[in-house]
């Protein structure tokens, strides 16, 4: 298929287009940022907030699937006002453009945040947190892509035979980040799993970005298995910790205390079980094999 990737230069874009073109698809990276994607990947630079370039872009491109990535990726990494106007306007914008073209599905990147913890009053109703729990952002960037999520739902309504839905991935590790190289918000992974303060922040949630990679290729190859406006989570099947995380998340998000004991066996603290069933999606990077720590040491 011809798929458009936004965002394609990014952490996880370079993921997903390197995980598209592998599997045989026509992939144009569109990002403000030049490409370095692999040979065979065409990278346009454009800004698609601009609504010229973007509908220059996709009315050549003419893509037949689009995987929506662009935008601010980490909270509080600018002013709230322009973090929202990006993620929103960018999403109502592309997916909008990738209806208006002809695409027959796009997918927009999401977020966990979008469930508000880390704030004192936060009290999960249960544990994993799964697509149907009640979500309560409060910083902006969970709030925008909320939004990202509601123009899905928005936009399904009336984008007749082009599927829409949104991806919520973990904590993203590209591939040099396994390597030891630091992570969005400044840690390496061994350090991220020898302090749980610091995973901790995340509900010990991580994906493999080529495990991401892989999802958004699924939705992309099989529109009739997903949920028309729907949302998926996309996280690693453990925890990010040296152990079950039940304690840690009581002791660190203490409204999540009555709740807990479901993580005693050690799964993660989010559900990517939809995902699973609609997509046979099945995240296979875990950090136990990845990280090359010496954890005996
Ligand atoms: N990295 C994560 O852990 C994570 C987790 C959950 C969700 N997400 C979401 O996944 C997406 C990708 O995240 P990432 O970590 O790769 O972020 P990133 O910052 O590495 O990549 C985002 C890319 O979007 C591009 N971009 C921004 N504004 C643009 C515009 N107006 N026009 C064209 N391109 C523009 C940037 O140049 C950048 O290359 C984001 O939407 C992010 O919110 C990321």
């Amino acid at each position: 298929m011809r798929v458009l990737v936004t965002g394609g230069s990014g952490r996880l874009g370079r993921s997903v287009v390197a995980g598209l073109a592998a599997r045989g698809h026509e992939v144009v990276s569109v990002d403000v940022a030049p490409a370095e994607g692999p040979p065979g990947v065409r990278g346009v630079v454009a800004d698609l907030l601009d609504a010229e370039a973007r509908s220059g872009v996709f009315a050549e491109v003419r893509p037949e699937a689009v995987v929506h990535l662009a935008g601010i990726a980490v909270p509080f990494a600018r002013p709230d006002v322009e973090t929202l106007q990006v993620n929103t306007g960018l999403a109502w914008a592309v997916l909008g453009a990738a209806v208006e073209h002809g695409a027959r599905v796009a997918v927009a990147a999401s977020s966990p945040t979008v469930y508000g913890y880390n704030t004192p009053g936060w009290r999960p109703r249960y544990l994993p947190l799964d697509e149907e729990h009640p979500v309560a952002p409060w910083h902006a960037y969970g709030l925008s892509k909320l939004i990202v999520e509601e123009a899905v739902r928005a936009l399904a309504r009336t984008s007749g035979d082009c599927v829409l839905c949104a991806v919520r991935p973990g904590y993203v590790v590209a591939p040099q980040e396994w390597e030891g190289a630091p992570t969005q918000l400044g840690h390496t992974m061994a350090e991220r799993v020898a302090d749980p303060e610091l995973a901790g922040v995340s509900l010990f949630n991580y994906v493999d970005a080529a495990d991401a990679a892989d999802l958004f290729a699924r939705v992309v190859e099989a529109p009739e298995r997903v949920e028309h406006g729907g949302v998926y989570n996309a996280v690693a099947a453990d925890p990010l910790a040296e152990g079950p995380v039940d304690g840690l998340m009581a002791r660190l998000h203490p409204g999540s205390a009555p709740v807990a004991g479901a993580l005693a066996d050690g799964r993660a603290v989010f559900s990517s079980d939809k995902a699973r069933r609609d997509l046979g999606w099945e995240p296979r990077g875990t950090w136990r094999d990845r990280l090359r720590v010496d954890r005996a040491g």
